[in-house]
């Protein structure tokens, strides 16, 4: 099964409203508890597990403070044959505007006190960071969905946090050629890749980056943004089982 980690607003979703929630899995880890795993029947049928990075409720963990290698382990227990993510990111690219999709192609690792390892085991063959076939079903899921405004291809980069990034960084960032900055796909993308599951991701612009707002002042972490991603996964899910 496709396991979906929900990322902006995740935890503002009713999922009984949204999908059957079968099941509900506690899995604890070496790294300690996961968060909540659901095993959740979409009205099209298709199964997926399902879990909030930032908690349930509210949010409870900002991205810093997330636990990454529980995440990621939980996916393996649970036999995950892939991991498709949302994460609401800042624009960095000129182009971007709030609302817009990007389907990462790359990342740029800016974050520096996170373990980004389970063990010392030798890494598994290096396929680039995404899963191309995720990828593939994401745009395909948002255009048929009628999403007008889709970037496929870009640079994700990642910062430490919990503060936001300066404009220094942000214009050295550009000149690197990043294209949105967010604060969880790095370790969760190396530490997928070390257990050999493959993931893409779903982003979603919530805001501008740091000292570029006057190209769109505003800012969406609505609960709207998560049910946008969540569909749009989930139709991406299924195609992936059709596949
Ligand atoms: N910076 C870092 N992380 C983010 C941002 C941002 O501007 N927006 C959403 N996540």
């Amino acid at each position: 099964m496709i396991f979906i980690i929900g990322g902006t607003a995740a935890y503002h979703l009713h999922l009984e409203e949204e999908a059957h929630v079968a099941e509900v899995r506690r899995v604890e880890t070496p790294w300690g508890q996961a968060p909540p795993v659901r095993r959740l029947v979409a009205p099209d049928g298709v199964e997926v597990w399902f879990t909030s990075r930032h908690g349930e409720g509210k949010l409870q963990r900002s991205a810093a403070f997330v636990n990454h290698r529980a995440l990621i382990w939980a996916a393996r227990e649970l036999d995950a044959r892939g991991i498709l993510t949302w994460n609401g990111v800042g624009g960095i690219n000129p182009l971007l505007r709030v609302g817009d999709l990007v389907v990462p192609d790359d990342l740029l690792d800016w974050t520096r006190v996170r373990t980004a390892r389970f063990g010392q085991e030798p890494s598994l063959p290096w396929s680039g960071p995404f899963w191309p076939e995720g990828r593939e079903a994401i745009v395909e899921a948002a255009h048929a969905a009628g999403e007008a405004r889709v970037f496929e291809g870009g640079t994700y980069l990642v910062t430490e946090g919990p503060r936001l990034e300066t404009v220094a960084e942000i214009e050295a960032a550009s000149l690197v050629g990043a294209d949105v900055v967010g604060m969880t796909l790095a370790p969760e993308v190396w530490l997928a890749g070390e257990l050999g599951i493959p993931i893409a991701s779903l982003c979603i612009v919530t805001n501008r980056a740091t000292g570029t707002a006057w190209r769109d002042e505003r800012r969406d972490f609505s609960p709207n943004v998560a049910r946008r991603a969540f569909h749009l996964l989930l139709a991406a899910a299924t195609r992936l089982n059709e596949a």
